[in-house]
């Protein structure tokens, strides 16, 4: 916690309660700040408190930074009235801390997405003005040549744009596929499929590595997550420039 909130304000959002189911826990003795029974639910909890309920610690936690391999199939969206998010993959209370996704990946793209609570941070990382790298793996129909190499590496133009610098590495070239490392530095819509597209490459499969200094955790199976640790969370800032 980084100030002082209070008791009802912060159960609710931390999903435990209503505001009012709060105010009733308050009054039984339920709950605990820093070993003193809650007397009223208007008091504060300062920053760091040892919050219990029922004698039980609570993760009081309002910051939360997460990494998540992202399955295909799931939109990269805070809610959506039709389909499955990536929010059903977390617990409500990521939801209700409004963790949201740092940029989006399309539904069919898998591989690393960054949730965090912290908008300043994400909108950092976003901003042209960072340059932060992102790694995508592209299976692709054809056979990727020099050619379209150094068109990556120029920029291509489009409509409304014209690509930054990219770098293509080929991995595999089996066929009538090949499987290349694409390095991007910025996010428009559909970016790394437009790109091969414009170079007569169908994209396949894509999947997302690396975003700025953190690597996709291997251990995270598609659909999985994991907070970041600390050291993460200032390479991140160190990278947004910020805090
Ligand atoms: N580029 C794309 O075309 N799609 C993504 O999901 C990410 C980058």
């Amino acid at each position: 916690m980084a100030e002082s909130t209070r008791i009802d304000r912060l159960m609710s959002m931390l999903s435990l309660a209503t505001r009012s189911q709060a105010k009733s826990m308050v009054k039984d003795g339920r709950v605990e700040i820093n070993g003193q029974t809650a007397t009223d639910s208007s008091q504060y909890a300062p920053p760091g408190a040892v919050i219990t309920l029922d004698g039980n610690v609570i993760d009081a936690r309002l910051d939360r930074h997460v990494m998540m391999n992202k399955p295909a199939g799931l939109l990269t969206a805070a809610r959506d009235s039709q389909q499955k998010t990536i929010m059903d993959l977390l617990p409500p209370v990521y939801t209700s801390l409004q963790c949201m996704p740092v940029g989006r990946l399309d539904k069919d793209t898998e591989g690393l997405i960054l949730l965090t609570t912290d908008g300043q941070l994400a909108h950092r990382l976003l901003s042209p003005k960072q340059d932060v790298a992102k790694v995508y793996r592209a299976r692709v129909t054809g056979k990727i040549d020099a050619g379209t190499v150094q068109r990556f590496r120029t920029g291509i133009s489009f409509k409304e744009f014209v690509s930054l610098p990219a770098e293509l590495e080929i991995e595999v070239i089996t066929g009538e596929l090949s499987v290349a490392k694409v390095t991007v530095r910025e996010g428009k819509f559909h970016q790394v499929k437009r790109m091969f597209s414009a170079c007569g490459h169908e994209v396949l499969s894509l999947r997302r590595l690396s975003f700025g200094p953190l690597e996709l955790d291997e251990a995270l199976a598609p659909g999985d997550w994991r907070e970041l640790s600390d050291e993460e969370i200032d390479a991140l800032r160190e990278t947004a420039d910020y805090g």
